[in-house]
């Protein structure tokens, strides 16, 4: 059985990380759904095209690299909280002066000495159910999940005990705050980060893009997915909800079908937060656009060949102008700028 959050560990969690608990259920219940599978599905695709190979890291293509140390972290003040599977890889180390913890502990590099393959080190904050987490996994990536959600991180160690031990043994497993990434990990812990579906819980991005600059490789990944702001209008206009859809042109807020009182963010204002931390985009998607309005509780077609069409006509207006700027979520793939380079030419 796969291990439990610690009472301690509820207690540390912070007040925007544990913002998702309470809909933690209603998000798990709606995965297999048609918009929740475009939406893993189509982030798979986007992200397959820009990952490195699951042993290839950036600094072996010449590029710096920071801290050797990845997959663990530390509850504030003391022991840390690391959810494992049924083979136990919950083990801490002591914890840095710097707040990092020893190699030791670290999931991916106790197998790559075992093996002598140097995995790709990712990062998948808030990472939730694991979706994406386990597909890299499985592909052969060392993978750190970090979520502050109990239930959901909960529902990634279940998936995760039903996996093969070589891919449990290339997860780890935190619970934590997302904007505290750096400070548990240390610069430069990882070549790939992930965020999706996170920023729009926070009030403020630039704590988590902060984060991320800092704990990416100089030449690492980051691939981000938010709520699309340029478009948050086209919701609620199409549900003929006019005083929604009016303030929706100028600002940033909306409710999402969580019922979360969440945040959009605008591609061209990302771009620049982002490119003032040094990560530079090199290529933007749109995700859902042509399913974005089927009901929440709408299933997959049941014929694969008709799934398979629809995903390759999302896929297809995910990455062609107009219908990408309007999708219900921007997926932004940026890549975090070597000393050496310029704004301009990194
Ligand atoms: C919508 S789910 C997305 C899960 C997963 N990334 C995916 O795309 O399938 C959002 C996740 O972000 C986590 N989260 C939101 N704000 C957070 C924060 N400040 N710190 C840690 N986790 C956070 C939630 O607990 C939840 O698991």
């Amino acid at each position: 059985m796969a291990a439990s959050a610690s009472p301690s560990a509820s207690a540390s969690a912070s007040a925007s990380a544990d913002m998702f608990s309470p809909v933690a259920a209603s998000w798990l219940s709606q995965l297999g759904t048609l918009r929740q599978t475009v939406r893993q599905e189509l982030v798979a695709r986007q992200l397959a095209a820009h990952l490195p190979a699951p042993d290839v890291r950036p600094d072996t293509l010449g590029l710096a690299r920071g801290a050797e140390t990845a997959a663990a972290a530390t509850e504030e003040g003391g022991a840390a909280t690391v959810f494992g599977g049924t083979t136990g890889r919950a083990g801490i180390g002591p914890v840095g002066a710097d707040g990092t913890l020893p190699a030791a502990t670290a999931a991916d590099a106790s197998e790559a000495e075992a093996d002598g393959v140097q995995r790709v080190r990712v990062l998948d904050l808030g990472c939730g159910q694991g979706t994406q987490a386990l597909r890299l996994a499985r592909a052969g990536y060392a993978v750190t999940g970090l979520d502050g959600s109990e239930p959901m991180l909960a529902d990634f160690a279940r998936a995760l005990d039903a996996e093969d031990e070589a891919v449990r043994t290339r997860v780890a497993l935190v619970r934590g705050e997302v904007t505290e990434a750096a400070d548990r990990f240390g610069p430069g812990a990882f070549d790939v980060v992930l965020c999706h579906g996170v920023l729009m819980y926070l009030a403020d991005p630039g704590p988590l893009l902060d984060s991320v600059a800092r704990v990416l490789v100089p030449g690492g990944l980051l691939s981000l997915l938010v709520r699309n702001g340029d478009a948050t209008a086209l919701r609620p206009g199409f549900a003929g909800d006019w005083t929604v859809a009016a303030a929706a042109f100028d600002g940033s807020g909306y409710r999402n079908r969580l019922g979360v009182d969440a945040r959009a963010d605008r591609r061209e204002e990302l771009t620049a937060q982002l490119a003032e931390r040094g990560l530079d985009v090199e290529a933007w998607y749109g995700v859902r656009v042509l399913t974005d309005y089927a009901a929440d509780d709408a299933p997959v077609p049941a014929d694969p060949d008709e799934l398979a069409l629809l995903l390759e006509c999302e896929e297809r207006a995910g990455r062609t102008d107009p219908y990408r700027a309007i999708a219900a979520l921007t997926h932004l793939m940026a890549r975090r700028r070597s000393s050496g380079d310029s704004a301009e030419g990194g």
